[in-house]
């Protein structure tokens, strides 16, 4: 693998202080009577979408492609185990509020097609989807919720995807070095993002209706943030410090590990851990 600007070797570590998190207990005492049974069949679609992920860790040690080492493939392995995690934490919710887990779905296939179809640049590009996806629906079911478990797991899984748009906007920047390179990334990038907001959008419908989110809700939420990871990748100065933070759920920052977490995210902003 080829030198590179991009300082992976942070990246790998900051996954990796935050690796030994422990999971919640199983058994909450919180009351979820009053949650919409479609909200666990949701969480079971994105449990089901959060499992897997080795193939990419694979693609990423054996790539030859310019601008990663192989500091890259162990911070994308330490990834994806926190994307499993975040998998486990989903199981949680599901089981809290009395659902079942899946083993197959129309969408989580969708996006697992996605992924094997094309090489590593169109697979980052497409797990970079998936993280705005779960960023803007896991925030927006929190915020529905009542003070809870739950709402405080997806909040921390909120704060997750939000580093991890980071990480692979870096990776889609060290491949976009050139003006029709950034051209093709951005059209990639819009078809795919509407491709996956719309099949959120048919798929988890019942769920959106019974919390009353409206599509153009959940529709300017996915453009504001389709829209920031765009120009982190095409390096569109005067990028605004974060997208509304005030929004984001209450406790979005008093999760364990917040400490280390908030002075990474803070450094990312910054773009010094470049
Ligand atoms: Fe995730
Ligand atoms: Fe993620």
């Amino acid at each position: 693998m080829q030198n590179t600007n991009t300082n992976w070797h942070k990246w790998q570590q900051f996954f990796a202080s935050r690796s030994d998190r422990q999971l919640p207990d199983l058994k909450s005492s919180d009351d979820y009577e009053s949650v919409p049974r479609s909200v666990a069949r949701s969480l079971a679609i994105f449990q089901l979408g959060e499992s897997g992920g080795g193939t990419v860790v694979e693609q990423a040690r054996q790539s030859t492609i310019p601008g990663i080492d192989e500091h890259y493939a162990d911070a994308m392995k330490l990834f994806v185990a926190e994307e499993n995690r975040h998998a486990a934490l989903l199981a949680i919710c599901v089981r809290n509020l009395g659902g079942s887990l899946i083993s197959s779905n129309w969408t989580a296939r969708l996006f697992v097609y996605a992924r094997r179809l094309v090489g590593l640049r169109l697979k980052v590009l497409v797990l970079l989807a998936a993280e705005v996806v779960g960023i803007c629906y896991y925030h927006l079911i929190a915020t529905q919720l009542p003070q809870s478990r739950l709402r405080s797991i997806l909040t921390q899984i909120v704060n997750d995807e939000r580093a991890h748009l980071h990480f692979h906007c870096s990776f889609l920047r060290t491949q976009t070095n050139s003006q029709w390179r950034r051209k093709v990334f951005t059209v990639i990038w819009r078809i795919t993002m509407v491709t996956a907001a719309t099949a959120v959008l048919i798929d988890h419908r019942y769920t959106l209706r019974d919390l009353n989110l409206t599509i153009g809700i959940m529709w300017r939420r996915w453009t504001i943030y389709s829209r920031q990871a765009e120009k982190l990748v095409t390096n569109c100065p005067a990028l605004p410090r974060d997208v509304s933070p005030e929004s984001e759920p209450s406790n979005a920052r008093k999760t364990s590990h917040d400490a280390m977490r908030g002075r990474y995210q803070t450094a990312f902003l910054a773009g010094s851990v470049e």
